[in-house]
């Protein structure tokens, strides 16, 4: 490539710089944020409240905003602006897109952003605030927390764009049979911010406060001149001394939490039916190998499986499944390892070739699981969605249930979705992200031990029931039913359960007595009648892709009508902000997750930027490492040392980092773990775990909290990790050479010969270059500096293609 054609594809990516800088000082002083959280019986209440003074002398626009769960609901929205409240009030849908689109047309109203993440969603707003005055918001939403994998998960985030000189956060956490266990994690809880938390047990309460000072908010790790920014996550379970469940009633509702823990493991037979069509292609069938991979290793004995590829055509690992002894485990391995994509998506064939291979096998005192995995819409074979269903349908008849995981943003996920819910099973996204493979790892451990089949939940006296029969409950999972109870004077309330067991039916039965004193405090009586609010609403949208015609408006109805009375923005309502501006209104929806990336818009494509300070003269040096490539980074041929780094489009930094030293050292690490082997030994550790050290002769590795230190012979190289707006990746920072060698690579040309007066120059060559601002992820801080930008040819005296290698 010559070098004019170089720096156009530089120019290109240019781009990055952009977003390092807009960072405009507010004229708002946030004065105070406060987030509550109560959460009763796995319900979750929590508040957000902000204080802002507008400290200009005219009045302007102030904006709040902050990220929920998504599974929550909103409930509340209330703004005070000099002694005046102005409620946010939830509306049907269109009734508030009518109100909101008569606002537009008069000129007064400017629509909510609202974007959905992951975990997360945004909620948006602003108000027009004059001058020297103030304005207090206020947000309340509620979510009933799912129990996964043994524990429930409270999620807060918190952002407020500022530091805040009075921030606190106060999370109760109330539950009748006690709290077995709790943990604080999340980036808030890490570094210096950890002092700032203080949790307080008693045996059926938990309280967690988290009160930084404005200090603590600006030197933390993950924070900066914005303040906080990032999440607190609560996780715990529950004491479960009975094995008939929890049963809670007040003011005429009741719920029922069942999970018993105290029955056997039912053996499980299992297919995977695995898309490997041409759009997996990348890391995508990466991932899904390593998932894979992983899976069989933990597969118990008395499992049998059977895998299945599928493109155009349908491949079969073995026509019958197999139980998972070591040699065939060992063989599915080898299949695994070949997948390859390849061919259009038969994704009809595929789930009919799972569903006879699993009806093949006996099923008595087994559970019978189909796991589907795809990117990606029918394109060949049976294409047509309606007759896929039925098809499946009718060949599974209710025997098993069909799980249905939706890799990506190009799956028709409401397809998968009815799908999975005709067949008893759900549907789950896989985020592509970096740990894809975890997700899918993760929802395999959700559904790894089948404790009992076909359970159905009575309850006498009991009405407007929310679902009572389950195909499967899984260890570690929580099945939960709310309802009415008819008769408000009776004395005792019965439970049963009827499932079957290992082989044998069992039945659960249990009578308590509703006039026991509950322990709801007072304040918070009505939680057990939004719970069951919560739930039903929940449960009829589910169900609104499984019906038609009169029964689905019915349902449908019912879920508005009480969406409304519980005032709950789901997606059949809005909610309306009427602001104090003549008329001027907002609405708030829920956001769909659709077919497009969560992600807030980024630069069509940005490079990693390093920073290399130059030689004869004080001020950094900056260059753009163009498209994603496997380039190295260091390298000391005479002690057979080398550093390779993996770059990626649309991320900073490296992806995945490897050292070499003396033939027989390998060490990998990746944003999830680091591996190292020393030609005999193999060591793992994991981010994020107990920092812990490893020292050999001439090796050591000291892993901190987000950075790992090198040391290969003389060399020194320290790997950090950094998360910043979702995303996660590595960077290096060479911290010791030895003056005697010539190292090469990106890091290593450390000799650049510079001069700046009158124009800069480059080992005497005169170059182009912009003064901007880089992040210097060298640090943990990450602070934000000054450097000069010139094209990597400039700086390299090399082209890209001289630093890139094929094999990390
Ligand atoms: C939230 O917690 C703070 C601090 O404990 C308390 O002062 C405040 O009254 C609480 N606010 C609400 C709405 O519960
Ligand atoms: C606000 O203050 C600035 C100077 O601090 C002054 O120039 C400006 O006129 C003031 N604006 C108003 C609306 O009083
Ligand atoms: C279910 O999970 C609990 C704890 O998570 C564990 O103690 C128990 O052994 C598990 N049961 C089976 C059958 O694996
Ligand atoms: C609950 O069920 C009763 C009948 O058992 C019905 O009349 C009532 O409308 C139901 N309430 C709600 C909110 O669905
Ligand atoms: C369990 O109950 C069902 C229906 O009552 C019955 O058909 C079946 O034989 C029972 N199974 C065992 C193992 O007792």
């Amino acid at each position: 490539m010559d070098r004019a054609a170089l720096r156009l594809i530089l120019l290109v990516y240019f781009y990055f710089c952009v977003l390092l800088m807009s960072q405009q000082k507010q004229n708002v002083d946030i004065y105070s944020f406060y987030i509550n959280s109560t959460v009763t019986s796995r319900y979750a209440t929590t508040v957000i409240t902000s204080r802002v003074a507008n400290i200009l002398n005219e009045s302007q626009e102030i904006q709040f905003e902050v990220k929920i769960p998504k599974n929550a609901f909103i409930s509340k929205f209330r703004m005070t602006i000099e002694g005046k409240t102005y409620d946010g009030v939830v509306k049907e849908k269109e009734a508030a897109q009518q109100q909101y689109n008569q606002a537009v047309s008069r000129g007064q109203s400017a629509g909510l952003v609202k974007s959905v993440g992951r975990t997360l969603e945004d909620f948006k707003t602003s108000v027009t605030v004059a001058a020297f005055s103030k304005v207090t918001f206020e947000l309340t939403y509620e979510e009933l927390l799912k129990r996964r994998l043994g524990k429930y998960e409270l999620l807060i985030n918190a952002q407020p764009m500022q530091p805040v000189a009075d921030f606190k956060m106060d999370l109760h956490i109330q539950e009748k049979p006690g709290i077995s266990f709790l943990e604080v994690k999340g980036d808030l809880s890490t570094g210096d911010l950890a002092n700032a938390i203080k949790t307080t047990r008693a045996d059926k309460d938990a309280w967690v406060t988290f009160y930084p000072t404005r200090d603590q908010q600006t030197t933390c790790k993950s924070c900066g001149e914005n303040g906080l920014n990032g999440d607190l996550l609560v996780t715990y379970d529950v004491e479960r001394r009975n094995p008939k469940g929890e049963v809670m009633v007040s003011n005429g509702y009741f719920v029922h939490y069942f999970a018993p823990s105290d029955v056997p493991r039912i053996p499980k037979n299992v297919v995977f039916i695995i898309d490997r069509s041409g759009s997996m292609h990348g890391r995508k069938i990466d991932q899904t190998r390593l998932a894979l991979l992983r899976i069989l290793s933990d597969l118990d004995e008395d499992t049998n499986f059977g895998l299945i590829t599928f493109d155009n055509e349908v491949s079969l690992w073995k026509r019958e499944l197999l139980k998972a002894t070591e040699t065939n485990l060992e063989n599915a391995k080898s299949f695994v390892k070949e997948i390859r994509d390849r061919g259009a998506t038969d994704i009809n064939a595929a789930v009919l070739a799972g569903v006879d291979m699993i009806s093949r096998h006996p099923r008595e005192g087994t559970a019978s699981i189909l796991i589907l995995l795809t990117d990606g819409d029918p394109t060949t074979g049976e294409t047509n969605i309606e007759k896929i269903m039925a098809n499946v349908k009718e060949a599974i008849g209710t025997k098993f249930p069909l799980y249905c995981l939706g890799f990506g943003y190009d799956v028709n996920f409401d397809f998968l979705t009815k799908m999975s819910l005709e067949n008893g099973g759900v549907a789950r996204r896989i985020y592509e992200d970096l740990d894809a493979d975890l997700q899918l790892q993760g929802f395999y451990d959700e559904v790894a031990v089948p404790l009992l089949t076909d359970i159905q939940l009575k309850y006498p006296g009991g009405t407007n029931l929310t679902k009572t029969s389950f195909s499967l409950y899984f260890n570690g999972s929580e099945i939960v039913v709310s309802g009415q109870i008819t008769d408000n004077s009776v004395e005792s309330f019965t439970t049963e359960v009827i499932a079957v067991s290992k082989g044998s039916n069992v039945t659960y039965q249990d009578t308590i007595m509703t006039k026991d004193p509950s322990d709801v405090p007072p304040e918070n009586e009505d939680f057990m009648q939004r719970l069951w609010a919560y739930l039903t609403v929940k449960q009829l949208l589910e169900r609104q892709v499984l019906l038609k015609g009169e029964e689905k408006e019915d349902e449908k109805e019912e879920a508005l009508q009480l969406s409304l009375k519980y005032q709950f923005v789901t997606p059949l309502t809005s909610m309306v902000v009427t602001k104090p501006q003549e008329g001027e209104v907002e609405v708030a929806d829920k956001p769909k997750e659709g077919g497009e990336p969560p992600r807030p818009p980024a630069p069509p494509a940005h490079s990693s930027r390093f920073l290399l300070p130059v030689v004869g003269q004080s001020k950094p040096l900056c260059f753009d490492v163009p498209v994603p490539h496997k380039l190295r980074l260091l390298q000391d041929s005479a002690s057979e040392f080398s550093v390779n780094g993996e770059s990626m489009t649309g991320q900073n930094g490296c992806r995945k980092i490897a050292f070499h030293y003396k033939t027989n050292h390998h060490l990998t690490i990746s944003t999830t773990s680091i591996r190292y082997h020393d030609g005999q030994n193999h060591v793992e550790f994991l981010w994020g775990q107990e920092p812990t050290q490893h020292n050999t002769e001439d090796v050591s590795l000291i892993l901190r909290t987000n950075e790992i230190d090198v040391t290969m012979g003389n060399i020194r190289v320290i790997i950090l990790l950094h998360k910043e707006n979702g995303d996660v990746f590595l960077w290096p920072a060479v911290q010791q050479q030895p003056k005697d060698v010539k190292l090469t690579g990106i890091l290593g040309e450390s000799e650049i010969q510079g001069s700046q007066t009158p124009t800069l120059k480059i080992n005497d060559q005169e170059v182009s270059a912009s003064w901007v601002d880089a992040t210097d992820y060298r640090l943990s801080s990450k602070p934000v500096i000054k450097c000069w930008l010139v094209s990597f040819y400039a700086a390299m005296q090399r082209d890209i293609s001289d630093f890139t290698v094929t094999e990390l």
